[in-house]
């Protein structure tokens, strides 16, 4: 059967290209663990934390869905925010999405989010 390859540059805090071939339906977090690229994703893609952080290269971010509302409230307390962050363990690779290029913040901030309390982990 044909194998839908989706092309992704990762790019790390020191500005170090990595191109690797995923597959439609890959999570980025677990792709960057199996290349070993630097996205650590202490809560296993459960929304509980921001260390999965990245900045999403603007013209591929229409063809992601929108950030659900806990994504988003989570983003809130990543440090280094930008227009383009999203969390990477909610990016899954699709089509269209093929020559993205996912650049790490210069820093992360572990996170553990008690209502509205954000406490150090
Ligand atoms: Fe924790 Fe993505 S790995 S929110």
């Amino acid at each position: 059967s044909e194998i839908e390859i989706v092309n992704i540059t990762f790019i790390d805090k020191d500005g170090q290209r990595r191109e690797i071939k995923g597959k439609v339906g890959d999570n980025i977090l677990y792709l960057a663990h199996r290349y070993e690229i630097p996205m650590e994703g202490a809560c296993e893609a459960s929304l509980a934390c921001t260390t999965c952080h990245v900045y999403v290269k603007h013209e591929y971010l229409d063809a992601l869905p929108e950030a659900e509302e806990k994504e988003d409230d989570l983003l809130d307390l990543a440090p280094f925010l930008k227009d383009n962050s999203r969390l990477g363990c909610q990016i899954k690779l699709t089509k269209e999405l093929d020559g993205i290029e996912i650049t790490l913040p210069k820093a992360t901030r572990n996170f553990y989010v008690d209502g509205h309390t954000p406490k150090p982990h």
